[in-house]
């Protein structure tokens, strides 16, 4: 068992984070919340609440919890106002008052829109993650960000709110399909590019152990990256500058999420758009060619996405500018002079942008 805690600017103490093997250890996360008095609800998706809901559920109602269950259809398409809606109905319906706490158990998702509605019923209720897939434990259940999609805009809408703990059972990773599972390598990757060189290297050399899934191993690689996501969002919470990094690929990412309709996975655009920007890097001489060789050659040793269908390009441009990243006419992009140094440049031009993307086509 490995063990963090999230501080806050002032370097109070703000939440848990457990890493274990099994679910075991939530009753007592728990009963150290104080939360033995209160209604529990227990959200997930179609999919993770069929592999975990009756586990999970059946381990805190043994525990003398009073829970419910709230499920939504699984997939990127539920990430929005309506299914939060949905959500506060069923709090309504179930009585749930300001002292009351949802889980969310599931992936980024779930996590996301849990995090919104507690953090907006009742103007805030407590909210605890249980990542299951690899991206929502190293990314999206630390740092409090929280939110929807709305329209055709991902995470346009949405509150930093931060959770009261988060518990991640690292065997949840077992049931990951494998496309998820490199999805959220993605951002693995992308903790070593833009801040850790010798994390970089510890993915070199356990590729194999970390895709069998070798249980030391990955906790290993998840403690790694959560201490990296972890110094970063505390010295930054609210992304006014040094959180900025961890959008390294995701200008090009999201641009190539968006024109794929969402039929490519977050993590998949991110690690070709991490190629796309290790490209520019070596376009403006930051960067060495064989440090962005290493960077291609790691995802690829992975078996991650280093190609993507070839946009348009008057449309692709548009939506890079009409990203959140986008500052006005000028992108942020996130680029590295090293591997294990990034920077964050708001010059980047779109010949420059248009110029990278040839390499992921
Ligand atoms: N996923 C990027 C961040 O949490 O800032």
């Amino acid at each position: 068992m490995k063990e963090l805690i999230v501080h806050d600017a002032g370097n109070a103490p703000l939440y848990r984070i457990l890493l274990e093997e099994t679910f075991d250890g939530l009753v007592p996360l728990l009963h150290s919340l104080d939360v033995s008095e209160r209604k529990l609800c227990l959200v997930s998706d179609s999919i993770v609440g069929a592999l975990y809901g009756n586990e999970v559920g059946g381990i805190l109602e043994k525990a003398g919890f009073s829970v419910v269950s709230f499920s939504f259809p699984a997939g990127e398409a539920s990430k929005n106002l309506s299914t939060v809606e949905q959500l506060y109905d069923f709090l309504i319906a179930h009585s749930f008052d300001r002292n009351d706490v949802l889980l969310a158990l599931g992936g980024g998702v779930t996590g996301d829109l849990t995090g919104f509605a507690a953090a907006t019923y009742l103007r805030g209720i407590r909210f605890i993650g249980i990542p299951t897939s690899l991206l929502s434990m190293v990314d999206s259940s630390i740092g409090g960000k929280t939110g929807v999609d709305f329209k055709a805009y991902k995470n346009m809408v949405g509150a930093f709110y931060q959770p009261s703990a988060v518990y991640i059972n690292v065997n949840a990773l077992k049931t990951l399909p494998p496309r998820e599972f490199l999805a959220g390598m993605g951002e693995v990757v992308k903790h070593a590019f833009i801040r850790d060189a010798g994390y970089y290297t510890f993915l070199k050399e356990n590729r194999e152990e970390i895709l069998g899934k070798n249980e030391e191993l990955l906790c290993s690689m998840i403690y790694q990256s959560l201490c990296i996501k972890k110094a970063v969002v505390e010295r930054d919470p609210k992304e006014k500058g040094e959180r900025a990094l961890l959008n390294f690929g995701h200008t090009v990412g999201h641009a190539v999420e968006k024109l794929s309709d969402f039929s490519l996975l977050h993590g998949e655009c991110v690690s070709a758009g991490m190629l796309a920007a290790a490209e520019i890097s070596v376009l403006r001489g930051t960067l060495s060619a064989e440090d962005s060789r290493k960077i291609r050659d790691l995802l690829t040793a992975y078996g991650m996405q280093t190609k993507v269908p070839a946009p348009e390009r008057d449309e692709f441009l548009s939506v890079c500018h009409r990203d959140k990243k986008a500052d006005g006419s000028r992108i942020k992009f996130v680029l590295l002079d090293a591997i294990g140094n990034a920077f964050l440049d708001s010059e980047v031009s779109d010949e420059e942008i248009w110029t990278a993307v040839q390499a992921i086509l």
